[in-house]
């Protein structure tokens, strides 16, 4: 059994931590009070700043299966996260294995089309710019270090500590569902047994869109999810009054509509998912207990 290395071990590597031996994991993380949680935990934490010089990644990383979880910066078209990662890692030095946590963003906005990974990568907003920007640099790297590198392509993840409670609570309002676009998403314990299956049985190379198959529109959503809460259900406007009233991250997500097809990720990766579709995944969650997504 190879050692694990988790870089950017938040809400998704503590999921995938807990499935693996502790005596063989070692979690980055930027902050202290994420180390001293993953201590609190049982995990060994390594605090560094992928911003940061260099120097600091010495986190020991040979023979080790990385998940690299850690999103891009919030800003530019770039991860410079990942080229420090990247240059850093050379030589005798090499993981044996490689996951990468991208996002559906990078195939930009496909008019509510099914897509499989075959689909152009076409990022429309700077938020999928950097992850393709980093999926380019991880499959460079692989080229030229020869570590197997997986990608994985992730939508909408949720849980029933991670729903839009504030947004709801809020009453932020949603498009009529005729005009609101298609959204895909995946449960946060099944996305954790991906990355997993990914390590296990990924194709060197290879991308999957990770989904639970069962697209439905963005309104839909919140009203799912309010209804399972027991809160009132957003109310509806038109994309006029959704330009006034939303946050310019909110409608980058709007100017966006596809549909992923998961087959591949079920075929070759042979999972089978805990939460197949959104009803599934909300059954017993309660308002009390829930909480915003991250
Ligand atoms: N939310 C979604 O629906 C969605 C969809 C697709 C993909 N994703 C991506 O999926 C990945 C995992 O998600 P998640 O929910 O587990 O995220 P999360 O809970 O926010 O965890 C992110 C982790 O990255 C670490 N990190 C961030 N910046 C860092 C830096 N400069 N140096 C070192 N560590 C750094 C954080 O450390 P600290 O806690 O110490 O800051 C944290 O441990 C992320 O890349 C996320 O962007 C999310």
């Amino acid at each position: 059994m190879n050692p694990v290395l988790i870089v950017g071990c938040g809400d998704i590597g503590r999921r995938i931590a807990a499935r693996v031996a502790p005596r063989r994991l070692l979690a980055l993380v930027r902050s202290a009070e994420s180390a001293e949680r993953l201590r609190s935990q049982g995990i060994t934490p390594f605090q560094a700043d992928l911003d940061a010089d260099p120097d600091v990644l010495d986190v020991p990383v040979a023979g080790h299966e990385v998940f690299y979880l850690a999103p891009p910066p919030g800003e530019g078209e770039r991860d410079d996260r990942v080229a420090r990662v990247c240059r850093r890692w050379r030589g005798d030095s090499l993981p044996q294995r490689l996951v990468y946590l991208s996002t559906s963003a990078v195939y930009g906005d496909c008019a509510g089309a099914w897509i499989d990974e075959s689909a152009a990568l076409r990022p429309a907003s700077a938020r999928g710019r950097r992850r393709l920007d980093a999926e380019n640099q991880w499959r460079r790297w692989s080229g030229e270090t020869g570590v197997p590198v997986v990608v994985l392509r992730v939508p909408g993840i949720y849980a029933c500590d991670r729903l839009p409670v504030k947004r709801l609570r809020a009453g932020l309002p949603v498009l009529s569902p005729g005009d609101s676009p298609y959204t895909n998403r995946i449960h946060a314990d099944d996305l954790a047994q991906v990355c997993l299956a990914a390590m296990a049985r990924g194709t060197a190379g290879g991308a999957y869109n990770v989904a639970d198959g069962q697209p439905t529109t963005m309104t839909d959503y919140f009203f799912k999810v309010a209804d399972c809460l027991g809160l009132p259900r957003p109310p509806v406007v038109d994309r006029q009054t959704a330009e006034q009233r939303l946050s310019a991250s909110m409608l980058s997500f709007l100017a966006e509509s596809k549909r992923l097809d998961n087959r591949l990720m079920l075929r070759q990766l042979g999972v089978r998912l805990q939460y197949p579709d959104l009803t599934a995944g909300l059954a017993g969650c309660r308002s009390e207990t829930a909480a915003d997504s991250p």
